[in-house]
């Protein structure tokens, strides 16, 4: 069996960061320092997120979502869409102003922006006020990163150009006590034309299958009741251990996790998608209903461009073939707009395939150019007019969709995931169906965390009410 030694960080060098977060917290004698995170893109980065607040917090940091009042703001960077690397540079530069009134703050910047040199290069110089920066190999380091810094007054850069590691025994401060991500493999292996992820985050690499089921055993015990399996494939878990080890393996392998009631996982990649991962869902009674399954495009010809390696044809199958064995299941997916070249019939092709398919939700994508992509080269770009007018054609039609599938729902009693008070409506309660649809209900704060049965009385686009059974 594969000991997955290769790329593990070893047991000295956790040891070594410990000593440095040590250190860290003897500058900080009366742990009352404070922290900022700023957290873009994928649940992945998230998942990063909730590790680096649990290294601050061993190194006696409290966190506040106050700019003002911190000594150290951090952002966790996303690069798949220009937007968000936007964001990121506005909220530098606005920080320039409070850095100098406030000269010992630590202003540090990390995630897949940082795995691009250029970027890095463009920040040291155009953002002097930032004092450390590091990419999405070494997370595991940013305690020794974090002691260089508060001890220097030049920046600390550290996005050194390894494939990467897997550290496991990061401490962890989740943002929800009822549901947890659970990062089951880094990297990405598909290279699809327009996305920049291979490049940022590396070849894939799986965690150990002990390590996973360990941590959701863990965290049964803790108190959650849901565990969501990230990785950008999970499909393809476990082939680079070479050891037989599979996701659904995985998936039957978890079952058995004491406390832990449902499991979701995400995403799929349709060319990767087995028969024996469809029973695998149909069998464990802990894996909920619902698959996200990306389909990016309707048209074969730019599903051939964007390198997805499967045919409409090829997807319609694997949808049947998932209904048959699941015939509750919901459907979400993916879609990018404007892919370099597409034309009228492209974008019809994917109205009708949306059509066909009748998904429970799209999130929809304005294709963005990222250097460095095949894509990025293509010289018939989409111009932005045209982007926008089918992203909104595409939206609406989507929305007509949803809305009809909710429909079905009223006076249906359904078993949902109380997940707290609703965020937009404090009077209400708020849980997840197994098929991940939001339910809004009256009741009790203490139901938190309890699975319960509604029935539902109003159905909407984006989100179903109902009342306590
Ligand atoms: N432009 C627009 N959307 C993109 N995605 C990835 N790369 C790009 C890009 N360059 C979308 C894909 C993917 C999701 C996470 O982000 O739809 O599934
Ligand atoms: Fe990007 Fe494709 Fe990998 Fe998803 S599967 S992360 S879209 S390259």
């Amino acid at each position: 069996m594969s000991t997955r030694e290769d790329i593990i960080v070893s047991d000295d060098e956790m040891t070594r960061q410990e000593a440095f977060m040590h250190s860290v917290r003897e500058m900080n004698p009366e742990a009352d320092k404070k922290y900022t995170i700023s957290t873009y893109g994928c649940q992945m980065n998230e998942n990063d997120s909730e590790k680096l607040a649990g290294m601050l917090e061993s190194m006696g940091y409290k966190h506040t979502d106050e700019l003002e009042e911190s000594d150290l703001i951090l952002f966790n960077t996303c690069c798949v869409r220009e937007n968000a690397e936007l964001k990121v540079y506005g909220h530098l530069g606005s920080l320039k102003a409070l850095k100098a009134r406030r000269p010992d703050m630590i202003i540090a910047v990390c995630g897949c922006m940082m795995q691009q040199k250029d970027v890095v290069q463009h920040i040291l110089k155009k953002y002097k006020h930032v004092d450390l920066i590091f990419g999405t190999h070494n997370m595991h380091r940013f305690p020794e990163l974090l002691y260089q810094a508060l001890n220097t007054d030049a920046a600390v850069a550290d996005v050194s150009a390894s494939e990467g590691y897997i550290a496991e025994g990061i401490p962890i401060k989740r943002e929800h006590g009822v549901k947890a991500w659970l990062t089951i493999m880094y990297g990405c292996n598909n290279f699809c034309s327009y996305c920049i992820v291979p490049y940022v985050r590396g070849r894939e690499r799986s965690r150990r299958i002990s390590d996973i089921i360990d941590e959701a055993k863990l965290l049964g015990h803790q108190g959650y009741k849901e565990i969501t399996l990230l990785g950008q494939n999970v499909n393809s878990y476990g082939l680079d251990l070479n050891d037989g080890t599979s996701f659904s393996k995985l998936l039957r392998g978890l079952e058995d996790a004491e406390g832990i009631e449902r499991i979701r996982f995400m995403t799929s990649h349709p060319k990767d998608l087995s028969d024996d991962l469809i029973y695998a869902m149909r069998d464990c009674s802990k894996v909920c209903g619902h698959l996200h399954l990306p389909v990016q495009a309707g048209s074969n010809r730019i599903l051939h461009e964007m390198n997805r390696k499967y045919t409409r044809e090829h997807y319609f199958d694997l949808v049947n073939r998932i209904r048959e064995q699941i015939p509750d299941i919901s459907l979400t997916t993916d879609i990018i707009v404007g892919f370099p070249g597409e034309s009228d019939e492209d974008f019809e092709q994917t109205l009708d395939l949306i059509r066909r398919v009748r998904y429970d939700y799209a999130y929809t994508f304005l294709y963005s150019k990222r250097t460095g992509t095949p894509a990025a080269k293509k010289s018939e770009q989409v111009s932005e007019e045209i982007k926008k007018a089918r992203f909104d054609a595409l939206l609406e039609l989507q929305n007509s969709i949803s809305r009809e599938i909710n429909s079905t729902l009223a006076g249906k009693q359904l078993e949902i995931l109380v997940e707290g008070r609703s965020k937009n409506n404090i009077s209400m309660m708020t849980g997840r169906t197994r098929t991940n649809k939001i339910v809004n209900f009256k009741g009790e704060t203490g139901l938190t965390g309890r699975l319960a049965t509604v029935k539902i009385e109003k159905t909407g686009t984006w989100s179903l009410d109902g009342s306590l059974v």
